[in-house]
């Protein structure tokens, strides 16, 4: 009786299953397809035809080979969004490779940013950054194409004429080595730090072109000391002795975490890693050094392939009490926020297993918030309260500078309030000047203390005020005088 009640019902079921598949063989799928729209047609939304055509398919490389210079000319898709943490070599055939590459590509790579740049070292008369002891540079000193004799004259060119020509000087600039990418810190801070020297790459820019280091760092809670480091670089071995009894204990604390050296993808203990020797990894502080920036630069942590993140140069902390928006396109909301997902150290879980995750709980982030809360712009003296110049303090020059700044240079548009930035990002449509990958929207960067934090742009293709002026009056299409770049820029370092 059993038995044939179980057959009977394995029967039923049997002829269910298969008359249900049958019926509706979506049911039985781990998710329905979605809608699918029958006769799509393809539109260039306003780049052009087939734009991905016009790129060139990224190479496939092994970690550690060299990258083209001009990556920004290609596009396309990866294998796999993750990163392997097997190099493919032992560590003595790592070490070895990098003996071998590394002279011939730095050479290459000086070769090229002498092709870019004019590297002529000079000064723009009697001005210094904040400090006082490092001088401003003049430029424009990116290099024009050849058969265009000025700046002017390129400027009375249309978008499509120069990219069809090839003609314009302010094409992204890549990191050098970007199949092994990461934190690459500039001279004058390896002279301190010899353990963050690379086997791999060094920077690319000479020390002048970059910030002061150590930076003054200028606390809004204690503007009576002026530069607070008395010009000592801020470490883990001497910053209570500096901060206490000035900081309340959360901040103190949150100091603590920012100078607190962690192991990052390629510096720490593993076998992982560009360093000679294993090292405890980097700080917060090691690229934003004393709240400000040294001039290291990373690639961007918001997109792969790999080869296809932005380079990205260290921003200064000061002054993001006033910003709303973090990061060239991560649009991160808050300081606090930031400190515990900055992705360096690491985001990708592939490396986590290796070298430990920091995952910083959000009490620890808060506290980093809390310091970087009071981290000040350098003082202004020529701008009133509403951040005006004030015309008794200032040169001719400079009050015809803020007029254009206002006017006639659009910059007010996005550069306004108290850091001179609007908190938003804006796609600057920089690719209509060249054949390459879109950039996007970036956010934009704020203006106060700007002659303080050189090279300019999100990954430093500016070399100076002067091209950044440059680089603007081309893509606003401005066709400013030579005359008014100049004021604009008198102006900039008045901010
Ligand atoms: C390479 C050295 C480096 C280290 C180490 C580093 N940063 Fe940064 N930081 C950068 C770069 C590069 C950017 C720009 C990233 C971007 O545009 O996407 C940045 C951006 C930021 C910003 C946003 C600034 C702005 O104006 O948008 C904040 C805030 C910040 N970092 C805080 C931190 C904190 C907190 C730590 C430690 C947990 C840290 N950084 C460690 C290089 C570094
Ligand atoms: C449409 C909005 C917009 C206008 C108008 C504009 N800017 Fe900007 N500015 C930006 C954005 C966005 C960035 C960041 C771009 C990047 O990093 O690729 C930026 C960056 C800069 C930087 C570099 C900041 C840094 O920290 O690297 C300078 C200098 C600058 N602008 C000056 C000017 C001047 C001068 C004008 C007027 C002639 C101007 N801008 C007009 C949006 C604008």
């Amino acid at each position: 009786m059993n038995k044939k009640l179980f057959l009977v019902g394995g029967i039923i079921l049997f002829v269910g299953v298969v008359g249900f598949q049958i019926a509706d063989r979506n049911l039985f799928m781990l998710q329905s397809p979605g809608a699918i729209i029958e006769d799509y047609k393809e539109s260039d939304y306003g780049l052009g035809d087939n734009y991905i055509d016009k790129l060139l398919k990224f190479p496939d490389l092994k970690k550690g080979e060299r990258t083209p210079f001009d990556l920004y000319k290609y596009g396309g898709r990866d294998k796999s969004s993750f990163m392997d943490r097997d190099l493919g070599m032992s560590w003595d055939e790592w070490v070895a490779f990098h003996k071998a590459q590394k002279p011939k590509l730095m050479a290459d790579v000086k070769k090229y940013m002498n092709q870019r740049y004019n590297f002529s070292n000079e000064p723009i008369e009697g001005v210094y950054m904040s400090g006082n002891r490092k001088q401003v540079m003049k430029g424009p000193i990116s290099k024009l194409p050849e058969g265009i004799s000025s700046f002017e004259e390129l400027a009375e060119l249309s978008a499509k004429e120069i990219k069809e020509r090839n003609l314009f000087p302010y094409v992204p600039l890549a990191h050098p080595l970007h199949t092994n990418a990461h934190m690459v810190f500039p001279n004058q801070y390896l002279k301190y730090h010899p353990e963050h020297k690379r086997i791999d790459v060094d920077h690319d820019i000479p020390d002048n072109y970059l910030p002061e280091y150590p930076a003054p760092m200028f606390l809004t809670t204690h503007k009576e000391y002026g530069d607070i480091t008395r010009g000592k670089e801020v470490t883990l071995s001497n910053y209570f002795e500096m901060f206490n009894g000035l900081l309340t204990p959360e901040q103190l604390e949150g100091l603590k975490e920012l100078v607190k050296p962690t192991p990052s993808t390629f510096f720490n203990h593993t076998t992982h890693r560009v360093t000679l020797e294993p090292s405890a990894g980097v700080s917060c502080f090691s690229c934003h050094v004393n709240g400000h920036t040294n001039g290291a630069f990373e690639v961007a942590p918001d997109t792969r392939p790999q080869l296809a993140r932005l380079r990205v140069g260290t921003p200064s902390m000061r002054g993001n009490y006033n910003l709303m928006q973090f990061s060239s396109k991560r649009s991160i909301r808050s300081m606090d926020h930031f400190a515990e997902v900055e992705e360096y150290f690491e985001g990708d879980p592939g490396i986590q297993q290796a070298i430990g995750p920091r995952s910083q709980q959000r009490q620890v982030t808060n506290r980093m918030g809390d310091f970087n809360a009071i981290l000040d712009f350098p003082p202004a003296p020529k701008l009133d309260i509403l951040y005006k110049l004030i015309p008794n303090k200032s040169t001719s020059q400079e009050l015809l500078g803020e007029k254009i700044f206002n006017g006639k240079g659009k910059c007010i548009n996005c550069h306004s309030g108290p850091a001179f930035v609007d908190d938003y990002m804006h796609d600057l449509k920089v690719e209509k000047f060249y054949v390459g990958r879109p950039e996007g929207p970036i956010k934009t960067f704020p203006l106060r203390g700007i002659k303080d934090s050189p090279p300019y742009l999100h990954d430093g293709r500016c070399m100076t005020l002067h091209d950044s002026v440059e680089f603007f009056n081309l893509i606003l299409e401005l066709k400013l005088s030579k005359e008014e770049k100049d004021a604009l820029v008198s102006y900039l370092l008045c901010l």
